[in-house]
């Protein structure tokens, strides 16, 4: 595993874990003995940065995540980071799939989060803190400002935002300064964070990319949403899953089973080195259940692609044609 160093000084695994998808969108709640044995396996392998956020659960457990986390790195906790999330809920009263997520970042609202999600996660810190989604009735700089007194509290260290555009970034950094933008990034979805590029290198501010694989699929071991299940899935409702899609996206699979060939690694590695590679303060937390596979992401964090390989590879993927790719839940304005 290779390291690297965000923001402001915050140094994590240049790859790290997602751990939503042990309770969260992924089907049912996996078991925690298991999930506790994978990230120990995790930490052996060198991984220090885990993500979660308060809102990974179900309707029966909505804080699922953060007690399956919390309980499984308390015998870690001096060697890991910690990145936890405030600011949104799941409407669980819908019918969809993919649940409506209700936002709130009044200050009064982000304590109470901030003191929940220290509780369950074990410590009495978090290493870094993330704004989930913005709230159109709370100005960032608020929510900046109060980032500002909990880190001066020793509560947080580091914070950042996350689905967070450059305008916005901008406003919050000048109030205090962010270590680290939590967007979608992969290579079915570059436009919108590689637009954020040039601020991001000019203001120091860290990538970490969530969703990297396009939630599963760049593995190019799905076709179909086969093995989904409607009600708790959301990979059964994501465009990239769809049947339409397998078509769209043959061309994009061929290059990524051709390229990953060459150079002796996994479709799975290569979405991740691709990123890797291109820029020094980028760092993907790819998501698993699957212990047999922590191994081959970390290792992704030794690939070396030269600007050469990754530049053809852009340029292959602006050319192949893809299917769309899933953008996220709808949000909902509290009232
Ligand atoms: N800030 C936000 O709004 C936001 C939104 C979404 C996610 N996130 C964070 O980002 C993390 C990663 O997101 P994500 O889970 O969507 O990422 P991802 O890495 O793109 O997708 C994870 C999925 O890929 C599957 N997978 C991984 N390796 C595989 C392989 N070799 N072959 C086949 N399937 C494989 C996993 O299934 P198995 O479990 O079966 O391996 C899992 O379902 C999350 O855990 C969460 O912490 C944040």
């Amino acid at each position: 595993m290779k390291y690297r160093t965000l923001g402001q000084g915050l140094k994590v695994s240049a790859v790290g874990l997602g751990c939503m998808g042990m309770s969260h969108a992924y089907g049912r709640p996996h078991d925690h003995r298991e999930m506790a044995g994978l990230i120990a396996k995790a930490v052996d392998l060198g991984y220090t940065l885990f993500d979660t956020a308060e809102v990974y659960g179900t309707a029966a457990n909505p804080h699922d995540n953060e007690e399956l986390v919390g309980a499984a790195l308390e015998p870690y906790r001096s060697r890991v980071v910690i990145a936890t999330k405030f600011g949104v809920s799941f409407d669980f009263s819908s019918p969809s799939t993919n649940k409506p997520i209700l936002v709130d970042s009044r200050p009064q609202t982000i304590r109470r989060s901030l003191e929940a999600s220290l509780k369950r996660l074990r410590t009495d810190h978090i290493d870094l803190y993330y704004q989930h989604r913005q709230d159109p009735n709370v100005p960032v700089e608020e929510v900046a400002g109060l980032m500002g007194e909990l880190i001066a509290e020793g509560k947080i260290l580091h914070w950042g935002l996350s689905a967070v555009d450059e305008a916005t970034l901008r406003r919050a950094h000048a109030v205090t300064p962010v270590t680290a933008v939590q967007n979608r990034y992969s290579m079915m979805a570059r436009e919108a964070a590689e637009a954020l590029f040039p601020a991001l290198e000019e203001l120091g501010v860290g990538l970490v990319a969530y969703s990297p694989m396009a939630n599963g699929f760049l593995s190019g071991r799905y076709l179909g949403t086969a093995g989904f299940d409607p009600k708790d899935d959301y990979r059964s409702v994501m465009p990239q899953f769809q049947k339409e899609a397998v078509e769209q996206n043959r061309r994009l699979l061929g290059i990524m089973n051709e390229v990953s060939a060459e150079h002796g690694i996994t479709p799975a590695q290569l979405s991740l080195a691709w990123m890797i590679c291109k820029k020094p303060w980028i760092v993907p937390i790819p998501g698993t259940t699957k212990e047999a596979r922590l191994a081959e992401k970390a290792a992704a964090s030794e690939v070396q692609l030269t600007p050469g390989e990754v530049a053809a590879l852009d340029s292959e993927l602006a050319s192949s044609g893809m299917s769309a790719v899933f953008g996220g839940s709808r949000i909902v304005a509290r009232n």
